[in-house]
């Protein structure tokens, strides 16, 4: 999220405080309240760090050319009265003028990044270059969607702000992270084709960091193939990554391709989808393929005879490999619940997790 830093000035034109408004999504990650707004504000490597409580030492160490290399101060958090006889506050952080001057923040220039976390906030002013990643295999049915869904919140849960986009209309990234009953009341009617022809639409938050535009139709105008590059860069300056769960039979998946930094398969161990696999790698070539993950594995001599054939073909290159993930009553179950892996705490889920993972740290 992107926020505006306030800088106020006296009538002299001398420079009197700057401030941040602080929204609900910030109190609620740091836990504080009107009463209890006690936090420690520290800066280091160009970020501002908030965490509640209250810290044994305080320093501030400028470099030479007077820029704060390390900040760590406590403060508090402003609550104040909007009204004088109403109970609603605005709260608010001031930020020192040294860290101002060190962010080279100014009036026409005044933007910083905001992500917040369990327990902390980070203020960064660094340029967000996200990275856009397809989930691409030409068959149906394999896992694209369950494992877009579980990459992203993956993602979201280290703390990156993550953009889940599909070429598919029936949208069934909702399916897979929403119960049943609550997938009626989700609005889905100004998607992606709003936001690239208006600039405007409607965002999905699944998880905290992470949100879904939908998409409203598959009928797609060349302009709207035209202007789709565009909007795709707008999110890589809001967005850490931007992940696109495909159909691959769409001319838009030509063009989500074309925009993507890297490719990841999802894979079955059967000889028409590793056809499809090896398809896609010579369609995209090699460089391009991020990871290829099998999904749905059942450990059959001929399934496994498949995955080693695969792990043969890949040894010599830098796709990452993951073990199999097994189809299990677990995750269909979670599935059907609309929950993802990391939102359970079963033994026989790890295994899956620890292979997302291994692509995820990678990514
Ligand atoms: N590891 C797994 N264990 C059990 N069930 C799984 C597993 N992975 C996926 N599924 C189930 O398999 C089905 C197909 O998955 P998914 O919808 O993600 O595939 P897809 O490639 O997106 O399909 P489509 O081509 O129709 O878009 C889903 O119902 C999902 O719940
Ligand atoms: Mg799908």
């Amino acid at each position: 999220m992107k926020k505006k830093v306030g800088l106020f000035y006296k009538k002299n034109g001398s420079f009197n405080n700057a401030v941040i408004t602080i929204d609900k999504g910030i109190i609620r990650a740091l836990d504080i309240s009107k009463d209890d707004n006690e936090i420690i504000f520290t800066m280091g490597n160009g970020e501002i760090l908030l965490k509640k409580g209250k810290s044994q030492d305080e320093k501030e160490i400028k470099d030479i050319h007077g820029d704060v290399t390390e900040y760590i101060k406590n403060t508090t958090i402003n609550f104040s009265k909007v009204y004088k006889d109403k109970d609603y506050y605005v709260a608010k952080l001031n930020i020192p003028f040294s860290i101002v001057d060190t962010f080279k923040i100014t009036k026409d220039n005044n933007e910083v990044n905001i992500t917040t976390g369990d327990g902390w906030v980070k203020i960064d002013r660094k340029e967000r270059i996200g990275k856009v990643y397809t989930l691409k295999v030409n068959k149906g049915g394999i896992g694209k969607t369950f494992l877009t869904v579980q990459l992203a919140h993956g993602l979201a849960m280290q703390g990156k702000r993550v953009m889940v986009l599909t070429s598919d209309s029936q949208n069934n990234i909702i399916d897979f992270t929403f119960p049943e009953e609550k997938q009626e009341a989700i609005e889905l009617k100004k998607g992606l084709r709003s936001w690239v022809m208006t600039g405007k639409g409607d965002k999905i938050k699944l998880r905290k960091n992470l949100d879904f535009i939908p998409l409203e139709s598959s009928l797609f105008t060349p302009k709207f193939l035209e202007r789709l590059p565009v909007f795709i860069e707008h999110l890589k300056r809001d967005y850490d990554y931007v992940l696109i769960d495909s159909i691959p039979t769409m001319k838009i998946d030509t063009e989500f391709v074309k925009c993507s930094d890297k490719i990841i398969i999802p894979a079955f161990c059967d000889i028409p989808t590793l056809k499809g696999v090896i398809n896609v790698i010579e369609e995209a070539g090699i460089n391009k393929i991020k990871g290829i993950i099998i999904n749905l594995y059942r450990n059959t001599v001929t399934q496994k005879e498949i995955m080693l054939k695969l792990k043969n073909i890949l040894d010599q290159t830098d796709v990452v490999f993951p073990k199999p993930i097994k189809e299990t009553s677990i995750i269909e179950t979670l599935v059907k619940k609309g929950k993802t892996v990391w939102e359970s705490r079963a033994k026989a889920v790890l295994d899956a997790q620890n292979s997302l993972l291994d692509i995820i740290l990678e990514m």
